[in-house]
C-alpha cells in the first residue's frame, strides 16, 4: 500500500509509536498530522527506549519525517527533543521538515492551559499542560503564529508582542495570574525559532510528490479516537481530530490518497487524565496491569487508568476511522489472567445499548455488560509468530478483530521491536 494511516482506537497510548515504527522500516516518508507534544510515542531500539513527542518515530529508522500542518509545534519543546535525540546519536535535522502552516505553541499557551485547568477545579480535564488546546484555539480564532513566521523574525516578533499583550490581559484580569514578560518570552522563543527555521517547508508539495512517485508514506496519528474533539468524550478530549480522516487535512493530501487504515488497540483499555471510562477497574486490579504493562504516561509520567477491553468503544472507533486492519498491542499483559472479561455492550436505563452515547449524562448511566473469555495462563512474550500463541490467545485476538470488523495485521507481546508478530501486511 503506498499510504497507510495509523490511528489509536481507544483513549491514546495504544502503542501507535511502536506500530508506526514497524511500518516505518518499509516506508519512505513518515508524517505526523495532528496533536502536539501532548503525545508520547515509545519506541525501543534494541534495549534503548525513546519517547517521541513531536518528532515522528520514523526518525529512528533514518527516514524522512514531516511534522504536518495539522500539528501544533512548541518550538522550545521541539528543539529540546531534537537535541536529546541527537545526543543519543539519532540524525534529526537531516531528515526532518516542518510544515510552513503548522501553528506554534508559545509560552502564553502553556500559562493559559495551567490557569484554565486550575480554574476548572474539580472538573479539570487533566490536560498535559502543554498549551495544546490554547494553540488550536488561536489557530481557529485566526490569531495564531505559524511555523512560516519562524523564517520571518521581524514579523514573528510583532505578532508575539501583539498576542502577548492580549493573553496577559486574560492571565491577569480573568485568572489573577502574573503576566508574562515580553523580553523573557522572546528571549526563550527566538533562539528556538531560529534553530528550526531551516526545517520549515511547503510540506504538502513534498508529500504529494512522494505519493506521485509511488513512495510509501505512513501517517502517524497521535492520541486516540475517544479523545477526538468531535467524536470523543467531550469535553474530556484533546483539541484536535485523531481520526484517520484528519490525515488528509493535517498533511495536505486528498482523502483519495489514504489507502490503508490501521487501527491500534491495546488488548485492554487505558486512559490518562479525567473523564468517563466505563470499564475502569478498581485500583487493586489496575495495579496488576500496571506493573507488567508499565502503564505510566509517556509525557507526564501520570499512572494510567486501566480497564478491560471495551467493544462499544472499539466498534465506534472502527466506524469513525474505517479501520481495515487491526494491530493489537499488550497481549502479554493479559498472560496473568485466568478469565478475561470483554465489555460487549452497555446496559442503560434497563435496556441494552451497543452504541457509545454522545451524552456524558447518558454514559454515566451506562453499565458495562461483560462476556468472559478463557485466559491462556502462559507467557507469550517470546512468541515470534501467530502459531506460537496459545489457542485461547488466538481466540481472544480473533474476537477483537471480529469486533472491529477488521483483519488482524499485527500483534505485540512486549515493548521491544522483536516482540512484534506480523499477521498480515
Ligand atoms: P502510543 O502513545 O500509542 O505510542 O503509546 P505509548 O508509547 O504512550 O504507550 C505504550 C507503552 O506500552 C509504552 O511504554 C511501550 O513501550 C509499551 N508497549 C508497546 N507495545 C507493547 C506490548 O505489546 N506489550 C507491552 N507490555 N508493552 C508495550
Ligand atoms: P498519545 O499520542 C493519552 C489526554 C490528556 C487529557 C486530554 C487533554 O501518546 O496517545 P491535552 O493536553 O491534549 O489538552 O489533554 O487528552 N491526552 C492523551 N492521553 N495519550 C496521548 O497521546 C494524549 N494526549 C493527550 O491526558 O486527558
Ligand atoms: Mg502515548
Amino acid at each position: 500500500m503506498p499510504s497507510t494511516v495509523v490511528v489509536g482506537a481507544q483513549w491514546g497510548d495504544e502503542g501507535k509509536g511502536a506500530v508506526v515504527d514497524i511500518y516505518a522500516a518499509e516506508a519512505d516518508l513518515i508524517v505526523r498530522f495532528q496533536g502536539g507534544n501532548n503525545a508520547g510515542h515509545t519506541v525501543f531500539v534494541g534495549d534503548e527506549m525513546f519517547a517521541m513527542h513531536l518528532v515522528p518515530t520514523g526518525i529512528l529508522r533514518g527516514k524522512t519525517c514531516i511534522i504536518g500542518n495539522g500539528v501544533v509545534v512548541d518550538p522550545q519543546g521541539l528543539v529540546a527533543e531534537m537535541r536529546d535525540l541527537e545526543a543519543r546519536g539519532v540524525k534529526v535535522r537531516e531528515n526532518l521538515l516542518i510544515s510552513e502552516n503548522a501553528h506554534l505553541v508559545l509560552p502564553y499557551h502553556r500559562a493559559l492551559d495551567a490557569a484554565e485547568e486550575a480554574g476548572r477545579g474539580a472538573s479539570a480535564i487533566g490536560t498535559t499542560l502543554r498549551g495544546i488546546g490554547q494553540a488550536y484555539a488561536d489557530k481557529y480564532a485566526r490569531c495564531g503564529i505559524r511555523a512560516i513566521e519562524m523564517t520571518q523574525p521581524d514579523l514573528m516578533r510583532q505578532k508575539l508582542a501583539a498576542n502577548l499583550a492580549q493573553k496577559n490581559a486574560l492571565l491577569e484580569r480573568v485568572y489573577g495570574c502574573e503576566p508574562l514578560d515580553f523580553k523573557e518570552v522572546y528571549s526563550e522563543v527566538a533562539p528556538a525559532c531560529e534553530e528550526l527555521a531551516p526545517l520549515v517547508a511547503d510540506t504538502p508539495v513534498i508529500i504529494n510528490r512522494a505519493l506521485d512517485e509511488g513512495k510509501r508514506v505512513v501517517f502517524e496519528g497521535a492520541q486516540g479516537t475517544m479523545l477526538d474533539a468531535d467524536f470523543g468524550t467531550y469535553p474530556y478530549v484533546t483539541s484536535s481530530n485523531p481520526v484517520a480522516a484528519a490525515a488528509g487535512v493535517g498533511a495536505g493530501v486528498s482523502p483519495k490518497r489514504l489507502d490503508a487504515i490501521v487501527g491500534v488497540v491495546k488488548a485492554y483499555t487505558t486512559r490518562v487524565g479525567a473523564g468517563p471510562f466505563p470499564t475502569e477497574c478498581p485500583a487493586e486490579l489496575a495495579e496488576k496491569f500496571r506493573s507488567q504493562g508499565r502503564e505510566f504516561g509517556s509525557t507526564t509520567g501520570r499512572p494510567r487508568r486501566i480497564g478491560w477491553f471495551d467493544a462499544v468503544v472499539v466498534r465506534k472507533a472502527a466506524l469513525l476511522n474505517g479501520i481495515q486492519q487491526l494491530a493489537v498491542t499488550h497481549l502479554d499483559v493479559l498472560d496473568q489472567f485466568e478469565r478475561i472479561p470483554i465489555c460487549v455492550s452497555y446496559r442503560c436505563d434497563g435496556e441494552r445499548r451497543d452504541i457509545f452515547p454522545n451524552s456524558l449524562e447518558m454514559l454515566a448511566r451506562c453499565e458495562p455488560v461483560y462476556d468472559e473469555m478463557p485466559g491462556w495462563g502462559q507467557d507469550t512474550t517470546g512468541a515470534k509468530s501467530a502459531c506460537d500463541l496459545p489457542p485461547a490467545a488466538r481466540a481472544y485476538l480473533d474476537r477483537l478483530a471480529h469486533i472491529a470488523g477488521a483483519t488482524l495485521c499485527m500483534v505485540r507481546v512486549g515493548p521491544r521491536r522483536d516482540q512484534t508478530i506480523i499477521v498480515q501486511v
